[in-house]
């Protein structure tokens, strides 16, 4: 294993690096001849690794981090010795413990300052010859809003250089990244050069080497290990390779040491604890070798770090109707046990897919209507069994191809859907309503793969959404597969992927999330440089979902498996491979870390008009609830305490997905109003259906201590209340579904103060304290609130 040299900062010199103390000329390579454009989305264009540093990736303890060890060298500063020993001067010249002297040796600048250019600066970075021109541009970015613009270039090998001399140490290994994007031409060469001058005179060594476009980023990187001899004037590296007179862009830059502890350390007790939406795992079962309920290592992850499973494989449906009218329930019962006794919730994966299907779904014989009927009756079969034990489905999976036109014969190595084939596109629909009709809380997705990146796919998906929630076809959400490789897609990309989504007002969900560490097959084993540009992927990945997908719009983020020896990703491609996030030891990689620092990437704001789920023109069929809060993501409402009312407390259950009101109860009289806001105006004067399960503390008492009374509000603010009937049919300590049928004008109203019911524009709870002893105590739960 590589020893890492005391953290020594070379003492040198230290002329810090200006832009006229750099001259190229010494060197240089010739532009190489132009390589062709190659695409840039998700290739990986790493060199291949030379270190085979060593494959053991975690060790979790912390190995005493501090480099910076506070004891003075010499502790003794000023003598106290009387050397001379007239005490002629009268105060003994206490030794005051001042010396401010560094006895230790400076602690090393940081490896990279400004690798992002988010502060708008350009500094440290200079041109390497002083004809460069370098600004700090917010015309293009990798992440964030700015990127570094390179002009002004007479000759080839001229570019931004970035000093490293006072940060780095001898003998230690440095990962320098940096993404490259053209400027106004197709394509071009980019190199990334390490410059050293020390006591053996100036050399110029080649670090990495990609083919840059302008309609993409691509990455430049590769491992550095600090080797001088003499006197050291300058350590640098810097961009070039593009012919004179041509710019270029670059952006989110890093320079790691690979073999810092700090670096690889993981420090995540639960992993879950740290959202407020489902962080879910896909998991294998039933009779699968590695089946988790068989797997005490696997168990263990499971419920230290995750809230939600995905079964892998067991609730396909070949798995779930292995021949015509069947089903077979027992091992996704098991699992979804296992979940309950554990307090996660359940994703359901997948109704409709044109794979793993048994034979006689793949080869039934039928006209259209038939089987649209086989479809039905799968969808209603499996979703009716799983009636709510599931927070979610992938209801069609995969029915896109990458040119954005329906999957339907075999293309290439896209294999064709015999869904596609024997009903046209509306089985997607049918699957949908199908599915709402048998679960009328589960949240729907639809959910596809390579829609990070792909806008063409991403445009004909949302297409096919923006229709259904126009025509009333319940779909609440996207799901993302996102299995994705090490180098792409960017940060940025992702975010306006999501976007799009957040635009239409649909949950965003990561379905499958995993990352393919060496899909060009040059890595051997697993380095420290992987595991740390791991956990950087994992981390920007979770801070673009959180920038982008604001709390009530997020289904959650779960990861293709448990660990490595589990990933579907090796026996797919064939080379060693490391996509997860805890190795085949089951011990947490950095990656897990890097998962984590991401969720504390800053929320996406709510949009003014949050989710507009709801189509516009409800057919009297229309299964499409007016509004729904499952409490799945998190909790939006307010207090509303007018004079008088208490303030109650409102929390989001997590594990639970429900909302928790706390009430500091006082006295029998108190009242508390809590509502959420729909940012839109709905029309109820037709009469809806308005219902919300409501769980009791267990001090409740019969005749009713405590009454759960819903209002609605128009946005004049006028309420009208529905009445204080529900002060009965309550259990202490149990979920009770209120239903009140009929919301409109017609309905007989407790108080109605004049509502409006063509605008109404909140809902809201009020909970009373109805004068009964003994006083309630404790949080009330509410969950599933619904209009129909
Ligand atoms: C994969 C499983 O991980 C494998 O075990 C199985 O052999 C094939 O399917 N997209 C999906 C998942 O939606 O269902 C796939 O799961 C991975 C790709």
């Amino acid at each position: 294993m590589f020893v890492r040299a005391s953290h020594l900062v070379l003492m040198l010199s230290a002329l810090l690096i200006s832009a006229c103390g750099v001259d190229g000329k010494v060197s240089k390579s010739e532009p190489q001849e132009e390589v062709p454009e190659t695409p840039v989305e998700p290739t990986d264009p790493e060199p291949t690794d030379p270190e085979p540093t060593d494959p053991e990736p975690t060790d979790p303890e912390p190995t005493d981090p501090e480099p910076t060890d506070p004891e003075p060298t010499d502790p003794e500063p000023t003598d106290p010795e009387p050397t001379d020993p007239e005490p002629t001067d009268p105060e003994p010249t206490d030794p005051e413990p001042t010396d401010p002297e560094p006895t230790d040796p400076e602690p090393a600048d940081p490896l990279m300052v400004n690798g992002d250019f988010e502060n708008g600066e350009v500094a440290p970075w200079v041109g390497n010859s002083g004809e460069v021109l370098l600004t700090n541009v917010a015309s293009q970015s990798r992440s964030g809003a700015n990127s570094l613009l390179v002009s002004g270039r007479t000759q080839n090998w001229q570019g931004a250089l970035y000093g490293l001399t006072n940060s780095v140490a001898e003998d230690s290994t440095y990962h320098i990244s940096a993404w490259v994007r053209m400027d106004n031409l197709a394509s071009s060469d980019v190199r990334m050069t390490v410059k050293v001058s020390d006591g053996n005179g100036d050399r110029y060594e080649p670090l990495a080497q990609a083919s840059a476009t302008d309609s993409g980023w691509v990455e430049l990187a590769g491992n550095y290990t600090i080797a001088t001899s003499g006197d050291v004037a300058e350590i640098a590296f810097y961009i070039e390779g593009p012919d004179a007179g041509v710019s270029y862009f670059i952006d989110d830059v890093t320079v790691t040491d690979i073999n810092d502890d700090d670096l690889l350390r993981v420090d995540v007790d639960h992993l879950s604890a740290l959202a407020e939406f489902p962080i879910g795992v896909a998991v294998p079962a039933g009779d699968a070798g590695n089946s988790m309920l068989n797997s005490p290592e696997r168990q263990a992850i499971v419920e230290q770090h995750f809230s939600q499973l995905t079964a892998e494989n067991i609730m396909k449906p070949s798995y779930l109707q292995p021949s015509e009218g069947n089903f077979f329930f027992d091992d996704a019962d098991a699992l979804i046990a296992y979940a309950e006794n554990n307090g996660l919730s359940v994703h359901g994966h997948a109704l409709i897919w044109h794979f793993q299907i048994a034979d006689w779904m793949a080869n039934y014989s039928g006209d259209a209507s038939a089987w649209q009927q086989m479809l039905e009756t799968h969808v209603t079969e499996v979703a009716s069994h799983f009636e709510g034990q599931l927070a979610s489905w992938d209801v069609v999976n995969e029915a896109f191809l990458d040119d954005g036109s329906y999957r339907n014969v075999d293309v290439g190595n896209d294999a064709g859907s015999v869904w596609y084939q024997n009903i046209g596109p509306q089985y997607i629909e049918y699957a949908f309503n199908a599915a709402r009709a048998a679960d009328a809380h589960v949240d729907l997705y639809y959910n596809d793969y390579n829609i990070s990146w792909n806008d063409t796919k991403l445009n004909a998906i949302l297409t096919m959404a923006e229709d259904f929630i126009d025509r009333g076809i319940p779909i609440s959400g996207i799901g993302f597969q996102m299995h994705v490789d090490k180098s792409g897609p960017g940060k940025a990309k992702i975010k306006e992927q999501f976007q799009k989504v957040v635009d239409l007002g649909l949950k965003v969900k990561i379905t499958e999330v995993d990352l393919r560490m060496n899909a060009d097959g040059s890595a051997t084993s697993l380095t420290n440089q992987l595991l740390l540009q791991q956990k950087a992927r994992y981390q920007e990945i979770v801070e673009a979902y959180i920038e982008t997908v604001p709390p009530s719009l997020r289904g959650g983020i779960s990861v293709w498996g448990i660990a490595d020896p589990d990933t579907w990703i090796v026996p797919l491609y064939g080379n060693p491979d490391w996509p997860l996030m805890f190795d085949d030891q089951f011990e947490p990689k950095p990656a897990l870390q890097g998962f984590a620092d991401g969720l504390a990437a800053t929320d996406a704001e709510e949009p003014e008009q949050p989710s507009d789920p709801a189509p516009t023109d409800p057919e009297p069929s229309d299964p499409q609830p007016l509004f729904v809060d499952d409490f799945n993501a998190a909790t939006s409402w307010a207090n509303e305490g007018a004079d008088g009312q208490l303030a109650a407390t409102l929390s989001h259950n997590s594990a639970e997905g429900t909302m928790v009101v706390d009430v500091p109860w006082a006295s029998d009289a108190d009242v508390v109003h809590i509502k959420t806001w729909f940012g839109q105006e709905l029309d109820l004067s037709a009469g809806n259906d308005i219902s919300l399960r409501v769980k009791l503390p267990a001090d409740y008492v019969a005749d009713g201590n405590l009454v759960v009374q819903v209002y609605i509000e128009d946005s004049a603010y006028t309420p009208a209340f529905t009445g204080w009937q529900m002060a009965s049919g309550f259990v202490a300590g149990d979920w009770t579904t209120i239903t009140l049928s009929g919301v409109g004008p017609d309905f007989s109203f407790g108080y109605d103060g004049g509502v409006d019911f063509t605008k109404v524009h909140a809902i809201g709870i009020e909970l009373v304290a109805n004068g009964k002893d003994p006083a309630i105590s404790g949080a009330i739960e509410i969950d599933d609130v619904t209009i129909h």
